[in-house]
């Protein structure tokens, strides 16, 4: 607990900090990368250079701090960075590395603004969020392990299948090597994939796209241009090849009860989608399973979720191909929008709203959800690299 001086330091500092976080986590990851090399490979270096991580960052420690006495009012937020942190193996003992360049970082930006004392009072709000999340990702960690099947670190798997769903994606069907067991998981989670790439050790997260309880893990890949990782599956990685996995996490995860289910996705965001109607179809659930395509040649998983909507009158696909093609039978053609994606859908607000897919289709799948009333707690995204605002 924070002491009542500190909780006003930080109070009275934010109007200084907060305009200039971006620049603070700017100069926090050169400085941190150059230091303490060997946290880079925990990093995407894509999400670096765009700019999404220092960003995520920036709004995570301006939150903390504006809610520097209300902590509570931060649980989701600490629930998705400890699901991700545990998922790329982040160390208690790498908080002390975070910690320490943050408070230079914050130095050096702030100038004489940050005095000893104010660097003291961020320095124990910082260690209390550290704690918090240290203690929160063992318990992940543990609980992740203790199931059976479960494992902590990495586990070899091989791949025991590999089969092309789209003109750009890709499925790995994936087996421990030791012949173990695979743990339950929630459809929405996510595996890490970590390997070395012309030298340079890199981890990639992987929605898993298939139900829990197949005996298998499977991972359905887009092969995105100039992409390190997802070329080398695509191109390098065959039956019989092995890969290092870390353990399923994520807080995307489908809710499982008797509302009405709407899994809207853009292009490769239908992975999770896929797990998630996988394994709600026989649950006699109304699910709507809205997907948004370039055209049929980038129209993944399309025969499998035909074949389940025969099976299951519950399921009820539709398809939207923004540049069809003539072979192209969409049920409609163009950009998702609030009347289209309505007409589909039942005429009650109390429904389970799932969404991803590219930022844009995000905004806009967001904005009808908004718009037809859904509750904010029944409406859930993800995105495939770190958080960002999808509202202004
Ligand atoms: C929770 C989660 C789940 C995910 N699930 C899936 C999934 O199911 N399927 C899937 O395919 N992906 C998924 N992803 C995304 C995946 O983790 C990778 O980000 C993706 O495969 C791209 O990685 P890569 O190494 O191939 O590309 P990278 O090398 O990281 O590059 C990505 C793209 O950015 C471009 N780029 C690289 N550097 C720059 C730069 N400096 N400026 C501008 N552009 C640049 C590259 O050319 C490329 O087109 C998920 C991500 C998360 C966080
Ligand atoms: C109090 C301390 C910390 C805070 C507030 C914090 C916050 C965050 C946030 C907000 C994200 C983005 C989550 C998302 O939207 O997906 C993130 C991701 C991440 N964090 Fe932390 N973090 C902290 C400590 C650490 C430590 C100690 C490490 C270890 C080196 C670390 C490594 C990472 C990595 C590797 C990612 C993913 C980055 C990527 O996508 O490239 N973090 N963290």
């Amino acid at each position: 607990m924070l002491d009542q001086n500190t909780v006003e330091i930080i109070k009275a500092t934010i109007p200084a900090v907060q305009p200039r976080a971006d620049e603070i986590t700017a100069c926090f990851y050169p400085l941190m990368f150059a230091q303490y090399p060997e946290v880079i490979p925990y990093f995407n270096q894509t999400h670096q250079a765009k700019g999404a991580q220092p960003k995520a960052l920036a709004n995570a420690v301006v939150a903390y701090a504006a809610n520097i006495d209300s902590l509570g009012n931060l649980s989701d937020a600490v629930t998705r960075i400890v699901q991700k942190h545990c998922a790329l193996g982040i160390l208690p003992e790498q908080y002390a590395i975070v910690g320490s360049c943050l408070l230079q970082a914050i130095k050096q930006v702030l100038g004489d603004a940050a005095s000893d004392e104010v660097i003291d009072a961020w320095g124990k709000a910082y260690q209390q969020l550290a704690d918090i999340l240290i203690e929160a990702e063992e318990a992940v960690y543990a609980a992740s392990a203790r199931q059976p099947g479960g494992w902590r670190g990495e586990r070899e798997f091989r791949v025991v299948r590999k089969q092309a769903e789209s003109a750009v994606i890709s499925s790995f069907y994936l087996e421990p090597a030791d012949g173990g067991a695979i743990p339950e998981f929630s459809p929405g989670q996510y595996i890490t994939v970590l390997t070395e790439i012309a030298g340079e050790p890199v981890r990639r997260n992987y929605s898993l796209s298939d139900a829990p309880g197949t005996g298998y893990l499977r991972i359905s890949v887009k092969k995105e241009p100039e992409g390190v990782v997802s070329s080398f599956l695509h191109d390098q990685i065959n039956e019989g090849d092995s890969l290092s996995l870390r353990a399923p996490f994520g807080e995307f995860t489908l809710r499982e009860n008797s509302k009405p289910l709407v899994l809207l996705t853009g292009g490769v965001g239908i992975t999770p989608a896929m797990s998630m109607l996988n394994a709600a179809a026989s649950s006699g659930r109304e699910i709507h399973f809205i997907h948004a395509a370039l055209n049929s040649q980038a129209h993944a998983f399309k025969a499998d979720v035909d074949q389940l909507a025969q099976q299951h009158s519950n399921v009820q696909p539709f398809y939207i191909y923004n540049q069809p093609t003539d072979d192209c039978q969409p049920h409609a053609r163009g950009l998702i929008d609030a009347q289209m994606i309505s007409a589909l859908l039942p005429q009650t607000s109390d429904i389970e709203f799932y969404l991803l897919g590219p930022k844009p289709f995000m905004q806009a799948a967001l904005k009808i959800a908004r718009s037809l009333g859904v509750p904010e707690c029944q409406t859930h995204f993800e995105f495939f690299g770190p958080m960002e605002a999808l509202e202004a």
